[in-house]
């Protein structure tokens, strides 16, 4: 037996939600955008409290949260089930469902009909898909003359990390920075309201930037783009390992929930817990003709 789920606090209703069109005035105006991936309901509230413009339920939840190796094996209902419970908890910022590797790439009617699924099932405000090949560019369009933004995402793409050679930086020479330029500009181009660029050299991102008109987010990606995002479990240090060399530790709660598991654990072994606080009573009377019943 748990306690419900707590209602959104008074300071948080009274916050406007984010639209694209508040994300192209922070752009505008210099004002960094903060976005993080978040899948589930605590992460929600936490992240909502903490008053991030944009939260992504990443298909990152695959490795993050369901034990995968990597983000491809991750799909649509498991990605579904988790942006619902999300979007729950979830109130201002603009709410981004990520497009799982394998159900966008086959057709534009495939991908808008996955887009659609997380907007009418999971009430996600828009959908990002990776890559600015051919294939992604088309359904971005796709997607967007469906009426869904789109944010794209070039740079490292870990769903095709195995075409691109690896999880590694892109772009790190001209030829490199000129493919992930190109994609950058066809997927504005498409319509994308938005970009992530992710893993590529500060300097090839401070030079593309000045040719691109969107708010793009950057990870590993240096200074220059409009806004950063992080995944949660990274910052927060609910994982193994330091991960990726863009990330930056704000917690290490993976630490702490260790001790506190083994704590609780050695309290049961050794009869600390429960203690008198931790149970119920039963009125003596009661308890008298609960033994007579059971005699
Ligand atoms: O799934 C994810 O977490 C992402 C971010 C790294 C942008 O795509």
């Amino acid at each position: 037996m748990s306690s419900p789920p707590r209602e959104p606090s008074a300071d948080r209703q009274e916050r406007k939600p984010i639209t694209l069109l508040k994300l192209a005035e922070k752009r505008a105006l210099g004002e960094p955008i903060v976005m993080v991936t978040a899948y589930d309901h605590p992460s929600a509230l936490l992240v909502e409290d903490a008053s991030v413009d944009v939260v992504l339920v990443g298909d990152s939840a695959a490795n993050n949260v369901l034990g995968y190796r990597d983000t491809v094996p991750i799909t649509m209902d498991e990605l579904l089930m988790l942006a619902r419970a999300v979007r729950r908890g979830l109130t201002t910022p603009l709410m981004v469902g990520d497009l799982p590797f394998g159900s966008y790439e086959v057709s534009d009617e495939q991908a808008v009909r996955t887009a659609l699924r997380f907007v009418k099932e999971a009430g996600c405000d828009a959908v990002k898909l990776e890559g600015g090949g051919a294939t992604s560019v088309a359904r971005a369009r796709a997607i967007v003359a469906a009426g869904i933004p789109v944010m794209g995402h070039v740079g490292l793409t870990p769903q095709t990390a195995t075409a691109l050679g690896g999880y590694r930086a892109q772009g790190r020479n001209a030829q490199a920075a000129a493919r992930v330029a190109r994609e950058a500009l066809a997927l504005q181009e498409a319509g994308c309201f938005s970009l992530v660029f992710e893993a590529i050299p500060s300097q090839v991102a401070e030079e593309i930037m000045r040719r691109i008109e969107i708010p793009v987010i950057g990870i590993g990606a240096g200074p220059a783009t409009d806004g950063q995002v992080l995944v949660f479990h990274d910052l927060l240090g609910i994982r193994e390992g330091l991960g990726a060399r863009f990330v930056k530790r704000y917690a290490n709660i993976q630490d702490e929930m260790a001790a506190g598991v083994a704590a609780f654990a050695e309290d049961v072994r050794t009869g600390r817990y429960p203690e008198a606080q931790h149970g119920y009573a039963i009125d003596a009377g009661e308890l008298q003709a609960f033994r007579q019943h059971l005699a």
